[in-house]
């Protein structure tokens, strides 16, 4: 009897053991969070500095919207896990040509695909294809582009290691507004065909899913989308749906998937979600206080392990985004180059524990910014002639960012016209390198030497990392200077 006791007991503390061990394994596999990495940027940090600075933050897993030289060069020698993407407007020729799809696959994967280079892992292939504004652009093109990738990385012999998946917009499915539950979900009819064909060939190839879900789009695009739905911290009101209660927007869109996927027969797919986050300005709900509060419990909720009603377990994401990009397109909202969980040079917003645990941890900056020199650009209040003042201001708002002067944004309180022309001139000479020619606008601004930032609205200083297409620009005039040179010299000779 002892005897029995004793191995009973042994086995509970093996079954402990081993728990504890799986447990251990979890925490250093899978379950870490992602981040997006957009360079829709003016000025850039330099890529050694970002891979510098995931790397102490503890990021394991990358998302990039394609594949830039020297960003992979900066990640050869990392653990750091990769998914790669291959923009929209290279789908139709990764379609029509298997060739291109193999240099690709060539010059961005395999070449840096050896011991001690970069961990791909995933390639994206185009961005959202099947979006409503697109029109059916990609719908085509699409599935013939992600056979065209995965066949080249089969053939160059890394198709085990390497899956191309597609990052969809969550809008392919929805449950219908007379039951608008997760489990009445299904894709959208003129998408499902080709959308469960894709699914498809992911399934047999092993490759996941991909899925941006965006709670904070669902509360910007309906005035009646209860507020704290968004959020995860419980609400009075959750959606039941059966015996599962909901009780925040990401749980059921994501078991909308869920069950979309079952019904076309694949309840098993794995899902990865790409894009995920919260933006800090530009919108009347885009701030720190609640980006701080939707990602601190999403990553919470995601690392936990505890799932979604319909689908347990960890879940796979990509924060986004890293870095604010204030050269992103905002027909969508001005709101969309606040998305960073640090400003675009890299200081945090706010505190993140990354590993879900909910400590006040703070995220850790930037090493060693080069700023360009405590210099601004205001109104100049000694000009009389105002009459080009309103044109000045949309003419520096149009090529630099004045998001932060929106409703609900940062800086719109500035109350006086100055102050607001201060902003858009300051904007458009810092994204201009504070030369000397962008701070004129006939008269109606003048450098200054004392900050003009007020609590809560920031007069930026950028970076001095120049903008890689201001660059590119200066030096392509300089080589055409130089060949008008010599076409001179010759004209001259004969
Ligand atoms: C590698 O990717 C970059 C960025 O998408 C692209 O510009 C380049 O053409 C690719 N290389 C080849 C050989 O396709
Ligand atoms: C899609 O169609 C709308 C309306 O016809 C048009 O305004 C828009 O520019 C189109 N978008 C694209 C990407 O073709
Ligand atoms: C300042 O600019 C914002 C955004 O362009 C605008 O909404 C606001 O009315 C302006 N304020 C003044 C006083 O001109």
């Amino acid at each position: 009897m002892t005897q029995t006791r004793v191995l009973a007991e042994s086995s509970s503390y093996c079954s402990i053991l081993l728990f504890f061990l799986v447990f251990m394994a979890m925490l250093h596999s899978g379950l870490s969070v992602g981040v997006n990495w957009g360079t829709q940027a003016t000025q850039q940090l330099p890529p050694d500095t970002v891979v510098k600075m995931l790397r102490e933050n503890g990021f394991k897993k990358l998302k990039l919207f394609e594949a830039d030289e020297r960003i992979l060069g900066a990640l050869i020698g990392t653990e750091i896990e990769v998914m790669l993407g291959i923009p929209n407007n290279m789908l139709q020729m990764m379609c029509e040509d298997p060739g291109a799809a193999a240099s690709w696959v060539d010059a961005n994967v395999t070449s840096y695909s050896y011991t001690g280079g970069v961990h791909v892992k995933y390639v994206a292939v185009g961005n959202e294809p099947f979006l409503e504004s697109y029109n059916g652009t990609y719908l085509e093109c699409t599935l013939p582009a992600l056979r065209n990738i995965q066949d080249a990385l089969n053939q160059a012999g890394l198709g085990s290691k390497v899956k191309a998946t597609i990052p969809f917009n969550a809008d392919i499915y929805f449950s219908p507004d007379s039951n608008p539950v997760p489990s009445a979900g299904d894709f959208r009819a003129q998408l499902r065909d080709r959308t469960i064909e894709i699914i498809q060939y992911l399934f047999r190839n092993n490759a996941p899913f991909t899925v941006n879900i965006y709670p904070f789009l669902s509360l910007y695009g309906n005035i009646y989308f209860p507020f704290d739905y968004a959020f995860f911290d419980g609400t009075s009101k959750p959606v039941k749906d059966g015996d599962k209660q909901y009780t925040n927007a990401f749980d059921a869109n994501f078991d909308t998937l869920v069950w979309a996927l079952f019904k076309a027969g694949y309840a098993d797919m794995p899902i990865i979600v790409g894009e995920i986050g919260w933006p800090t300005d530009g919108d009347i709900n885009a701030n720190v206080q609640n980006a701080k509060r939707f990602n601190q419990k999403l990553l919470q909720h995601v690392l936990s392990g505890k799932g979604t009603p319909a689908r347990k377990g960890k879940i796979d994401i990509y924060l986004f985004s890293l870095l604010d990009e204030n050269a992103k397109s905002i027909a969508p909202g001005g709101f969309e180059r606040h998305w960073g969980i640090f400003e675009f040079d890299g200081k945090p917003k706010y505190e993140l524990d990354l590993l879900g645990l909910a400590e006040d941890k703070g995220l850790v900056p930037a090493d060693d910014v080069k700023y360009m020199p405590k210099r601004w650009c205001v109104m100049n209040l000694q000009a009389n002639d105002l009459e080009d003042l309103s044109d000045s201001i949309d003419y520096a708002c149009s090529r630099s960012d004045c998001t932060a002067l929106g409703y609900g944004s940062s800086c719109n309180h500035l109350r006086s016209v100055e102050d607001n022309a201060s902003y858009a001139f300051n904007m458009y000479y810092q994204v201009n390198n504070q030369n000397d020619y962008s701070c004129d606008f006939s008269g109606l601004a003048i450098v200054t030497n004392d900050d003009p930032s007020e609590e809560d609205c920031q007069f930026p200083v950028m970076i001095s990392y120049g903008s890689p297409l201001l660059l590119h620009s200066g030096l392509s005039d300089i080589f055409i200077r130089i060949i008008e040179g010599y076409v001179m010299f010759f004209i001259l000779l004969n």
